[in-house]
């Protein structure tokens, strides 16, 4: 076995050797991780020239690499290698530790990651350092505690756990929020935490209210305001009212409160003129008129005297016939009345007849009942009713007739309607009736049944 390899060597080594005869080095040898230096390329190599070696990026040798051009072959000189470089040991950070990413042994490319140990953050833009030609790239990292950064609040939110002098707001602190006037609400958390990363756990929180509207120029009218502040009116707060002169009134409200949703819990009053007021029954009379005639609603102001009196036969005025305003709007003395006396012959009263034969002369107390026209109904639901009342000579009492209803043959057939049972006929129908419509061929229409109410009665259309 051993002398066929040395029958191959012989024939394979001298071969290769004889057929480049004294024409210099040739083939550049292969050298692992290295290549030649610029400097030391040529195109032919005779004995004595040298070649020099650089590493490939990332990697080093102790020894430069370099070979001799002796006897038409490359010997090497030192015996160079170039193996992956290496960089320092990472340093340490207090607070941290790292950890390899890539790589191994800290060698070139490998990269390491910067951890900040529990309630500690990273301060620096990066984490990662990387083995370069020149050693770690990157600053070192920082880690410092973690805190959070109070946000800036607005003057109406009271904020509480914030520490003194500007120190650290450390994880896990807590601030309480409130509104610090009444009326205004806390929108958002009344508690907030500081969290691991830094961050708060929520936005700080506003303090916001409705505000009412306040209107400062509303004639005569004398407010003050409660709480006394300029400013919004929030809710809570009170207007207290006045009238700004003599001889006003105030209507309404004398206080409002402006509520939460930012309205007043009541209109504005108003200040009135104060007068004395008074309805005259039909058999009285004042001196109050109005564009010469009589007036049955008196009112007039403080210090003016009237003079009352009573028409009708046998009519007597019990108290006083003059009577004056006072200042508060109300009568000097007690309103005079007219009483006793005889009623003539009851009204006339609209589609109504009295049922008995009338007199021309009635005492108080007497009645007379009336009775409505054909096809009218009698109102007798409150304040009306079929009688009226003789009473210190004026008849008193409310009588009403309600009205049938009357839809002509034109009406309808502009609606395209008819009645429903009696076909093409026209309608005249006392109040309450119930009227049934039908379309005709081929249209419809909603509501077709309909109601008389006192003369009125809303028709279909068919369409
Ligand atoms: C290089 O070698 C070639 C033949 O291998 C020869 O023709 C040429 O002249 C040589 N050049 C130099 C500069 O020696
Ligand atoms: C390099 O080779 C030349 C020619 O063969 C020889 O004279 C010289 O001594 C060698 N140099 C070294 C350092 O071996
Ligand atoms: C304020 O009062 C004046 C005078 O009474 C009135 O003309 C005006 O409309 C009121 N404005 C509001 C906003 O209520
Ligand atoms: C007088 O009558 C009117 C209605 O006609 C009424 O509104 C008013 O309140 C009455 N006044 C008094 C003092 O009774």
């Amino acid at each position: 076995m051993r002398s066929i390899l040395a029958i191959f060597c012989v024939w394979i080594c001298f071969g290769v050797d004889a057929s480049t005869p004294s024409a210099g080095c040739s083939k550049i040898p292969e050298v692992e991780n290295a290549e030649v230096s610029q400097s030391s390329r040529k195109s032919n190599y005779t004995d004595g020239d040298k070649l020099e070696y650089n590493c490939k990026t990332g990697y080093a040798s102790l020894l430069k690499i370099t070979f001799n051009c002796t006897k038409n072959k490359w010997t090497k000189l030192r015996d160079g290698k170039c193996s992956l470089k290496r960089c320092e040991l990472p340093e340490d950070i207090p607070n941290g530790r790292y950890i390899i990413v890539s790589g191994r042994s800290f060698v070139f490319g490998t990269t390491i990651k910067y951890i900040c140990k529990d309630d500690y953050q990273m301060m620096s833009r990066f984490d990662t350092r990387t083995c370069r030609e020149g050693g770690w790239d990157n600053q070192l990292p920082v880690c410092e505690e973690v805190s959070c950064v109070p946000d800036n609040t607005e003057e109406n939110v009271r904020v509480e756990g914030l520490p003194d002098n500007e120190g650290l707001i450390r994880y896990g602190h807590r601030l309480t929020f409130s509104c610090i006037d009444y009326g205004w609400i806390l929108q958002g958390p009344n508690e907030i935490t500081c969290l691991s990363n830094g961050q708060w756990s929520s936005p700080f929180p506003k303090c916001e209210g409705e505000t009412c509207p306040l209107n400062t120029t509303v004639e005569d009218l004398k407010m003050e305001r409660f709480p006394n502040i300029d400013g919004p009116v929030k809710p809570g707060h009170k207007l207290i009212f006045s009238c700004n002169r003599e001889g006003l009134k105030l209507k309404g409200q004398k206080e409002i409160t402006c509520q939460s949703n930012g309205e007043w819990n009541s209109p504005f009053p108003k200040c009135e003129e104060v007068m004395c007021v008074a309805n005259l029954t039909v058999n009285m009379r004042s001196d109050v008129t109005k564009d010469g005639h009589p007036v049955p609603e008196v009112s007039v102001r403080p210090g003016h005297t009237i003079t009352l009196l009573c028409v009708g036969r046998g009519v007597k005025l019990q108290g006083e016939k003059k009577i004056t305003c006072l200042s508060d709007g109300q009568w000097g003395n007690p309103f005079p009345k007219c009483l006793g006396g005889k009623c003539g012959t009851p009204p006339r009263v609209n589609s109504a007849d009295t049922i008995e034969m009338t007199k021309n002369e009635y005492n108080s107390g007497e009645r007379v009942e009336y009775t409505c026209f054909n096809k009218y109904i009698l109102d007798q639901s409150h304040p009306y009713s079929k009688y009226l009342t003789c009473e210190d000579g004026e008849w008193r009492g409310n009588i009403k007739c309600l009205q049938p209803c009357s839809v002509s043959l034109e009406e309808m057939d502009e609606r395209g309607i008819q009645l429903r049972w009696r076909g093409r006929e026209k309608i005249f129908s006392p109040h309450g009736d119930r009227i049934e419509f039908s379309c005709k061929k081929g249209k419809s229409s909603i509501g077709l049944i309909q109601t008389c109410n006192d003369g009125v009665m809303n028709l279909p259309l068919c369409v």
